[in-house]
């Protein structure tokens, strides 16, 4: 670990880092077990992410739970999924107030049962004052639907008169947006060796860095975390200029 701690450059950290935490599936499959096993090991690589957050000093991060589109799935996946939100979200989510990380939600919450809603906002209430960093759970998740969300709110705004066509610029778009309160995403990282953003942050990542990983989501550590730092660190960000 300390190999990776040296390599890192303190003045050159990403603000907002986001995850796609993919291949708990394919990692239970490969030891003959249900996918929800993996599903099931995949908290740990959570906390070890989140730990080296804290270490490096990242402010933001938006780890991708649950998609729209991972609604399709078959029904008995969804509510072992559920299941486990429930019965970790509890003590899990306490574990992170007590490291005084703010936690919030984005995405149609409203789609989970009343139980699990109920046990998210509480915790988005009681982080709200929490000050060591932001802690981001997409949930029922899908970044076209948040444009067309916002798309709606506006067109319903400029409609009933409250605002007009001109008032309409990238910041007040934004500002529609579940991620309004956030800073742009610098590095996204991706596991399992798939290449595709998946509906993730479409607007948010527009100049975001691309990081893909073959490792399967439930294998990744702490060290996994600081090597996607470390190969950030050394991108040349140019959003269009030259130099
Ligand atoms: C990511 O792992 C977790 C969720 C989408 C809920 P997957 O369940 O997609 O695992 P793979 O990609 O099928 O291996
Ligand atoms: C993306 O992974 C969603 C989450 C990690 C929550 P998926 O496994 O659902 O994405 P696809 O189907 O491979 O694009
Ligand atoms: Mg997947």
């Amino acid at each position: 670990m300390k190999n990776f701690l040296e390599k890192i450059d303190y003045k050159n950290i990403p603000h907002h880092v986001a995850i796609i935490m993919d291949g708990n599936g394919r990692w239970a499959e490969k030891r003959g077990k249900i996918r929800t096993f993996g599903h099931k090991k995949a908290i740990k690589s959570i906390k070890e992410t989140l730990n080296g957050c804290k270490e490096l000093g990242i402010p933001y991060i938006t780890l991708y739970v649950f998609s729209s589109e991972n609604w399709n799935r078959p029904k008995k996946e969804i509510d072992n999924l559920m299941y486990l939100f429930y019965t970790n979200s509890k003590n899990y989510l306490e574990e992170i107030h007590e490291k005084n990380i703010k936690i919030i939600t984005i995405g149609e919450i409203e789609r989970f049962s009343k139980m699990i809603q109920k046990e998210l906002l509480f915790f988005v209430k009681k982080t709200k004052n929490n000050t060591s960093g932001t802690l981001i759970l997409a949930l029922s998740y899908s970044g076209r639907e948040e444009i067309l969300r916002a798309t709606k709110n506006i067109a319903e705004k400029v409609c009933n008169g409250t605002f007009s066509l001109k008032d309409i610029n990238f910041s007040f778009f934004k500002n529609h947006l579940y991620t309004k309160d956030l800073p742009d995403v610098d590095l996204i990282i991706r596991t399992s060796g798939e290449y595709r953003i998946s509906n993730f942050l479409l607007w948010q990542s527009a100049y975001a860095e691309l990081y893909f990983t073959n490792i399967l989501w439930p294998d990744f550590r702490k060290k996994d975390f600081f090597e996607a730092i470390i190969n950030y660190q050394k991108r040349k960000r140019r959003f269009g200029n030259i130099e």
